[in-house]
């Protein structure tokens, strides 16, 4: 049975725990000043987050995590801090792919970058295509986690297909939006909400 099991964590705080995926594609924050407010919005008490501890954190729990990949990340418009991040822990190959975002009249270029065995999506993709196109890759793994849930795009996306999703997002409003999802359109997926840790594994 396909389950969605999201819950509140700070991925700098450890709060990833002992979870076990298949693969991983996810959307951090991509640069300091966001990693910054989005923890300020969630803890009002936290200091500023050290960008670059994120970034080792974030590697260091992909290769705990999903040791064999494949790893898919969007890394923004300037994406060597992440690359070099995820190359200490990912011993394949990365691949750094151009995308856009923001309106078709208005591109905005980022980039995906596809570590750790992750076959290469095609480049010159827009928005939804990047995670469609990713999803096509993910398709046959029993599971995916994304630990910067957001509102839930790799959930959105991978519960149609039948991938059970591990999700952790510091802000717990917009993990609730990602789980009222589910019990919208998807009320016969298993589905698990935590405001605190995680204690489950695959
Ligand atoms: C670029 S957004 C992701 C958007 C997401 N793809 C969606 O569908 O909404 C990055 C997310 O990371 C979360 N975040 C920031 N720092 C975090 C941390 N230390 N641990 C876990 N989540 C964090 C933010 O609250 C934000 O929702």
């Amino acid at each position: 049975m396909t389950f969605a099991k999201l819950w509140v964590g700070d991925l700098v705080a450890g709060d990833l725990g002992d979870v076990s995926a298949e693969a991983i594609y996810t959307d951090p924050p991509w640069n300091p000043g966001m990693a910054r407010i989005m923890r300020q919005w969630a803890h009002a008490d936290t200091g500023p987050v050290d960008y670059l501890e994120l970034v080792c954190r974030t590697a260091l729990a992909f290769a705990r995590a999903c040791p064999s990949g494949p790893w898919y990340l969007q890394a923004g418009p300037r994406p060597s801090v992440w690359r070099e991040g995820l190359r200490r822990c990912s011993p394949l190959p990365i691949h750094t792919i151009p995308a856009t975002w923001g309106t078709v009249a208005n591109p905005k270029p980022y980039y995906v970058l596809c570590a750790n065995g992750a076959p290469p999506i095609p480049s010159g993709l827009h928005g939804k295509d990047v995670t469609r196109a990713v999803m096509g890759q993910v398709t046959s793994k029993k599971s995916i986690l994304d630990p910067f849930m957001g509102k839930g795009q790799t959930l959105r996306h991978a519960i149609p297909l039948g991938v059970s999703v591990f999700g952790m997002e510091i802000n717990p409003k917009r993990l609730a939006a990602g789980a009222a999802w589910v019990e919208r359109h998807h009320p016969e997926v298993d589905l698990s909400l935590e405001s605190g840790g995680a204690s489950w594994q695959a």
